[in-house]
């Protein structure tokens, strides 16, 4: 089976279960500055989990791109990528555990659907700690389906317990699905560190809520999230031992040997000698050219999603340099375009943005020749006391943009001996900083973050009042985002903004910040609340109960929120750029201080 009949029927037997189906969301998660890419299917869904009613129902499915840099020191090996799609189906407050146990195991073993072997599958359930007990219900469901007791296994919140990504929210147990990949006969016992049982499928039950205080309260709305790694599934249907045999990663494997200038004759040598190195040149520009061919455009710089862009892009040049590719010449943009033609109907956006693609991939391959130059230069100078110390190397690295592997390797090159302490811990400080910036967590802890972005937020909601009753009611929102640093707004106005009209729309906000008018939620129809005034995004509203937002009486806006209480917590207004964003939208960029 291939990954597009994989897609078509896991779309089709969840569609047969009643179940909506949603199409891929964004890589870049438009209103969530807690993370940088949308991880899991789930992501895109946060709102609807906490009880947001879905115009879709109680019944999702989707297949949702995604991006986790989290294992990317993994990815090489045979299971772990930096890009993958996960399907994905959801229960909001409709069935439990039962049923979803049950239909992952018809899905899977069925012959009319996926009809893997069942001998060949074994599980894993929460084990119970002070927080939360024993998944017994999990359990008993599995084994009623005949997995025997030797092949469930019970293990602790590291493996089995899903959320909140924060330190509040909606969480709960789950069970794992996992299936034998090696060519051994399959053992009885299930050994959940045995490398070769591939996790393939994760259901989540969230039944808690977690609290402020660290308690674990039950969900009143009980809901089912489950996420099954499609490259994976398809590497146990076509008994593959490794994702990258798959036809999602094959023709990109061919193009970088061609690219390597190995005669087809010696290719599989060429490949089992490199295998690391070129798995990694595949994943990570794979994942590039999803990143810069999402619709919600991200370009390489040393910030956020542009950070971790350019990390993977520079990090698969340094491995394309290391087996012997000449960088200089052409390198990813053929590569991206490998990875074009696979996806071109599943993900249209790659064909659409093609050109970004290659031209962005192409200046940055510049750039990063450009810094390796002057880092030589550098290295050289630097290595005039006969030395480099690891507070040099660091420099290089942080001043330079040079990256350290590579100073490693010139040193070594010299002959020279290196302070192995000194690189390792600069190495350590090195990668614990990527981490950071790679998981999208800001130093100060999440909880600070999420302060400033509240009150944004609510600064948001004054702008878009503000725009209105200085530009006329013809303006609407058409995009906000929010980081912890500053808002974006983007909305329809037909031209550029005065010097005048920009001051007046400040002292508006700045007014009625002063003023300390206190923010109010209410609940009510979708009817009542346009009958009330409210603005905001409707189209995207349904069922019967939105919150709308209220400040004093200024601003009315249906909103999810959260927001602060009262606008004098914000302090004071700033908007910092206007600009066009598309063809009849203005952009304003504006912060608190
Ligand atoms: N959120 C869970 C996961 O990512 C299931 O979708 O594994």
């Amino acid at each position: 089976m291939t990954a597009d009949q994989l897609r078509i029927k896991f779309l089709e037997y969840f569609k047969l279960k009643g179940h909506t189906i949603l199409p891929s969301a964004s890589l870049i998660p438009e209103h969530d500055p807690t993370v940088l890419f949308t991880t899991a299917g789930m992501h895109p869904l946060v709102p609807f989990l906490l009880g947001e009613k879905h115009p879709g129902g109680k019944r999702l499915a989707n297949i949702q791109k995604c991006i986790r840099t989290g294992d990317i020191d993994e990815v090489g090996d045979n299971w772990h990528l930096t890009f993958f799609e996960m399907l994905g189906n959801w229960s909001l407050g409709d069935y439990f555990k039962k049923e979803a146990i049950e239909m992952s195991w018809e899905f899977l073993t069925d012959r009319k659907w996926l009809g893997l072997n069942p001998q060949k599958i074994a599980v894993s359930v929460f084990v119970g700690d002070q927080d939360a007990p024993f998944d017994e219900e999990a359990y008993n469901h599995w084994r009623k389906i005949g997995i025997p007791e030797a092949r469930i296994a019970k293990l602790g919140k590291e493996d089995n317990w899903w959320g909140p990504a924060g330190e509040t929210g909606p969480c709960g147990p789950d069970t794992e699905i996992f299936y034998w990949s090696g060519n051994e006969p399959v053992p009885d016992k299930f050994d959940p560190k045995d490398k070769r049982w591939t996790e393939i499928w994760n259901n989540v039950f969230m039944q808690y809520n977690k609290t402020a205080e660290g308690k674990y309260v039950p969900l009143k709305q009980k809901n089912i999230d489950t996420g099954m790694g499609l490259e994976r599934t398809v590497a146990a249907l076509q008994g593959k031992a490794s994702v990258y045999g798959t036809e999602l990663f094959q023709p990109i494997i061919k193009k970088i040997i061609e690219i390597a200038g190995v005669p087809t004759s010696t290719a599989d040598e060429f490949y089992s000698v490199n295998q690391k190195a070129i798995r990694i040149i595949a994943d990570h520009l794979k994942a590039a050219t999803f990143i810069l061919g999402d619709p919600i455009g991200v370009t390489p710089s040393n910030l956020r999603q542009g950070y971790v862009l350019r990390r993977l892009i520079r990090r698969a040049i340094r491995y394309a340099k290391l087996i012997g590719i000449d960088t200089k010449k052409d390198f990813a943009a053929p590569i991206a375009s490998a990875v074009i033609e696979i996806y071109k109907e599943v993900y249209p956006e790659l064909a659409k943005n093609e050109r970004r693609i290659f031209s962005e991939l192409n200046l940055e391959e510049k750039r990063f020749e450009k810094t390796l130059e002057v880092g030589l230069k550098e290295f050289n100078k630097m290595l005039k006391d006969g030395m480099i110390s690891g507070k040099e190397a660091f420099i290089l690295f942080s001043t330079y943009g040079f990256p350290l592997e590579m100073t490693r390797e010139l040193v070594i090159e010299k002959g020279l001996e290196i302070n192995e302490k000194e690189f390792v811990e600069e190495f350590k400080k090195h990668q614990e900083l990527s981490r950071t910036a790679s998981a999208g967590q800001f130093k100060g802890g999440l909880s600070d973050a999420s302060e400033e972005t509240k009150k944004l937020h609510t600064a948001t909601h004054l702008l878009h009042a503000a725009l209105r009753e200085v530009l006329g009611p013809h303006v609407k929102q058409r995009g906000s985002n929010i980081t912890p640093e500053r808002l974006r707004f983007d909305f329809s106005h037909p031209q550029k903004l005065s010097e005048s009209e920009i001051k007046r729309i400040s002292e508006l906000v700045n007014q009625k910040i002063k003023e300390g008018l206190s923010v109010k939620c209410e609940e009510m129809s979708v009817e009542e609340a346009k009958k009330a005034g409210a603005i905001g995004l409707f189209e995207q509203k349904y069922g019967e109960k939105v919150k709308v937002y209220s400040i004093g009486d200024f601003s009315k806006e249906i909103c999810g929120g959260p927001h602060v209480k009262n606008t004098k917590e914000l302090g004071q207004f700033k908007i910092q750029k206007e600009e066009a964003s598309s063809a009849g939208v203005r952009r304003i960029k504006a912060v608190l201080t």
